[in-house]
């Protein structure tokens, strides 16, 4: 998937709005797809993005016994999506058990899927963690271990807040990926609480940016998506990490 560009959250409801939206491009796209629309289209609307020539960010934040994760990924790797993720607290043996099952999955020669993990979801506060998971562990110090827990697993990185991405590379080296939500030019318009800039993300250390309602709901959304690329592609210049010559 071409880092360069944003990762566009297709939350739709249904097919027709998805596709209405994704008329109004005339470029490949990098996609995240959710369980929303995967649970009802499936496999066939994946197959169908492809042949559009998009990425897919495939995010149905697997949770089950190993062997059971093992055969999921495989399946969903055939597929032939550029990132798929699970949860962390799976455990250990789950996430290596995604790791086979997407091993399997790739063709011979193929690019296999990146694999990401979800720690603690933004949803959960402090003290649900210690009501419903009878955890002691602050916040931080819960995402921290699942991200060491993936990490050790083999995964390729986690998904995370832009504010947590460059403590997380600090801590897991630089090549274990931050994939991150939570991403707006203006701040305070919806639910989204602790957000960053585009600009602000690549500073950080996020590999890829993931944009939803900004785009989605925008008047203009090929206008709303130019804009939010060209501020991700000026951050990535100015961390170094890739040349003007080389925008495209
Ligand atoms: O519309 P918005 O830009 O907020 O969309 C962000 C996307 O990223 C949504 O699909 C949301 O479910 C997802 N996400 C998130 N925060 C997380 C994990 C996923 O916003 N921690």
């Amino acid at each position: 998937m071409d880092a360069q560009k944003p990762i566009i959250a297709l939350d739709f409801q249904d097919m027709d709005q998805l596709w209405a939206f994704l008329d109004a491009f005339d470029e490949p796209l990098n996609v995240k797809i959710g369980m929303e629309l995967y649970y009802t289209s499936g496999s066939q609307m994946i197959a169908a993005l492809k042949e559009r020539g998009h990425e897919i960010f495939l995010d149905l934040k697997l949770h089950d016994i190993p062997n059971t994760v093992k055969w999921a990924m495989k399946s969903l790797a055939q597929q032939g999506v550029a990132i798929l993720n699970v949860h962390a607290l799976g455990g250990k043996a789950m996430m290596q058990a995604a790791v086979k099952g997407v091993n399997k999955g790739t063709a011979d020669g193929g690019q296999r899927p990146l694999v990401l993990a979800v720690t603690q979801l933004t949803s959960t506060s402090q003290s649900q963690l210690q009501a419903e998971q009878l955890s002691q562990a602050t916040m931080e110090d819960s995402v921290n271990h699942l991200a060491g827990l993936a990490q050790a697993a083999q995964l390729d990185g986690v998904v995370c807040s832009p504010l947590e991405a460059k403590a997380i590379k600090d801590q897991f080296g630089q090549d274990f990926m931050t994939v991150t939500p939570g991403i707006r030019l203006i701040a305070g318009q919806d639910d989204q609480k602790r957000t960053a800039t585009p600009y602000q993300a690549a500073l950080n250390g996020s590999d890829y940016i993931v944009v939803g309602r900004p785009i989605t709901q925008a008047s203009d959304p090929v206008q709303a998506y130019q804009a939010i690329k060209e501020d991700w592609q000026r951050g990535l210049q100015d961390k170094g990490q890739i040349k003007e010559e080389e925008i495209k």
